[in-house]
């Protein structure tokens, strides 16, 4: 994770951002602080990140790369704004053990790239390219299944779907055409299908370690699907970092030992 110690609005990538709504940077990191003591309450090792001056969506760690295994395939970021965020995390995975690759398409990590069991599912349409699942399978050696967004609210996959555990997903199915839609009744049938009100308030935007699943508070019907699922939903305010367009998932790189 990266402390929002220099995060700001002061451009627009996607729409929940809006330079004219203050951000107030001292709320962020106390958001972000309680999210981090959460992992760590719950038994979870957490590393942080030194943040870098003039990277105020580096925050976001979520993008930083796909990891499986020993491999961190790093972002090629959609957007200039982001792209030296690509630099700083390739340090850190390196020093991490991490064999580091790149990719010749745009793809934003684990935003928009997410491992479920021995699958990738990849969200295409705003920021991966169509041609990347391709090109992140042969690298990673699993199939990557390519869905495609359609709202730009749900820009990234990790903000209408999310990943609960080796065969258990949510996801809301308006962010997605019906070919994915499709593809995902067929892949998931149990699936919990969220409402949108969940989702606009970025209620999918969370982490789940298989049974706490962390997510933005505001999402309370999902909060009670997943109660009802089994799993330990737990509810934090992180409304200062929505003013990005993020919330516990886009904070988080999940590293697995
Ligand atoms: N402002 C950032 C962007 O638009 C937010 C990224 C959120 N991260 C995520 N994994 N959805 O790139």
């Amino acid at each position: 994770m990266t402390p929002p110690t220099f995060f700001t609005v002061r451009y627009v990538i996607n729409p929940w951002m809006d330079t004219a709504i203050p951000v107030d940077t001292a709320t962020a990191v106390a958001q972000w602080a309680v999210l981090r003591d959460t992992y760590r309450r719950l038994g979870h090792a957490v590393d942080e990140i030194a943040p870098v001056p003039g990277l105020p969506d580096m925050v976001y760690a979520a993008n930083a790369a796909l990891i499986v295994d020993d491999t961190a395939v790093i972002a090629r970021f959609r957007h200039h704004q982001r792209a030296g965020e690509s630099w700083a995390y390739t340090r850190w995975l390196r020093a991490h053990g991490y064999t580091t690759v790149s990719t010749v398409h745009v793809q934003e990590g684990q935003g928009d790239l997410m491992l479920v069991g021995s699958m990738v599912l990849a969200g295409i349409g705003f920021r991966t390219a169509p041609q990347a699942p391709a090109e992140i399978a042969k690298l990673v050696g699993l199939p990557v299944v390519g869905l495609e967004l359609t709202d730009p609210r749900f820009y990234h996959l990790d903000t209408a779907l999310a990943v609960l555990d080796d065969t258990t997903i949510a996801y809301y199915p308006a962010a997605f055409t019906a070919e994915a839609r499709a593809t995902l009744t067929e892949l998931f049938p149990d699936a919990i299908v969220v409402a949108g009100s969940d989702a606009h308030v970025l209620g999918l935007n969370a982490v789940s370690d298989g049974r706490h699943v962390i997510h933005p508070a505001a999402a309370t019907g999902f909060a009670d699907q997943l109660h009802r699922a089994g799993f330990v939903p737990i509810g934090l305010d992180l409304s200062e970092l929505l003013k990005g367009g993020g919330a516990a998932k886009c904070c988080t790189l999940e590293v697995y030992p």
